[in-house]
């Protein structure tokens, strides 16, 4: 399928979901996200990782486009947060690991894509944060919650009451990011991250990110209780059979995803 604002590209089992509209620094508006949404729909099982990245030279996605809310009414704000949030939560309930590539400015609405996603590495050259209250509004796309969730109540307030861009450096430290790389090497260690996870069984890891999103807002009991559950479904798989056989034969293992 050809889309305008974004591009899907398959490399094998890794996918790279590209939003490209560098002249608005990959601005998030409606029709981005629409096209994000049948993206996402389009992955089969055979995509087992999935990396997400922003087109051109200077950003990842500098926000939800501002051009577009500045015409717009209560009303149509909320559907648009919605909108937003949904495709967000696509990318969060994916069946398969994603890795947000934060190749330039992730601001607002773009740093709470890189917040869906299940692993964010950063180049050097990274600015992130949620600049919303500097246009008198707040993230919309889910970031109030994820970004609490990650890095604190009281780190998270900060970013967004001040607005401020941080470093790539500064978001490692506050635990926004998982490592910084040189701008040419990002993509590289993200892609080696991938081969690594594709190494493992892909039911596998879907239930360990079904069991940490869906158990990180419950209490622990319960948490563990989905842990167990999920423990056990992996018993009725063949790639369970697989993996144990293969380490007790000394050999890789050839999971099937089935
Ligand atoms: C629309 C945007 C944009 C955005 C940049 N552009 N960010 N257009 N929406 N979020 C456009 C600019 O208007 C400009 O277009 C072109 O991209 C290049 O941007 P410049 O500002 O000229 O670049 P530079 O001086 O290098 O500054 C880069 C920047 C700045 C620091 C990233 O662009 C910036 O502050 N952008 C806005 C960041 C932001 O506030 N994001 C949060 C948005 S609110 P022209 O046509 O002039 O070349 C949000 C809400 C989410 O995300 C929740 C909603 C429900």
């Amino acid at each position: 399928m050809v889309y305008d604002n974004i591009r899907l590209e398959k490399q094998g089992a890794i996918a790279t979901l590209t939003i490209d509209r560098p002249k608005a620094l990959n601005a998030l508006n409606t029709q981005t996200f629409l096209e994000m949404e049948s993206a996402l729909r389009s992955l089969g099982t055979d995509t087992r990782v999935l990396i997400v990245t922003g087109g051109g030279e200077k950003a990842f996605v500098a926000g939800a486009d501002i051009a577009e809310m500045a015409t717009i009414g209560s009303e149509r704000a909320r559907e648009f947060a919605a909108l937003g949030q949904r495709v967000m939560g696509m990318l969060e309930h994916l069946g398969c690991p994603t890795i947000a590539a934060v190749n330039g400015f992730a601001l607002g609405g773009g740093c709470e894509l890189a917040l869906a996603c299940d692993l964010i590495y950063a180049s050097e050259k990274a600015k992130l944060g949620v600049p919303e209250v500097t246009l008198g509004v707040i993230p919309g796309f889910g970031g109030t919650q994820r970004l609490t969730r990650l890095v604190g109540k009281m780190r998270a307030k900060e970013l967004v009451f001040t607005g401020s861009h941080v470093t790539a450096a500064q978001a490692k430290e506050y635990g926004l990011v998982l490592d910084v790389l040189p701008p040419e090497k990002l993509m590289e260690h993200c892609l080696a991250v991938a081969g690594k996870l594709l190494k493992n069984g892909p039911l596998a890891l879907a239930q360990a990110k079904r069991v940490i999103e869906f158990g990180a807002d419950q209490d622990l009991r319960t948490a563990n209780e989905l842990e167990s559950q999920g423990f056990g479904v992996l018993f009725g798989t063949e790639d369970q059979r697989e993996g144990m056989k293969a380490f007790l034969e000394k050999r890789p293992a050839a999971f099937s995803g089935k």
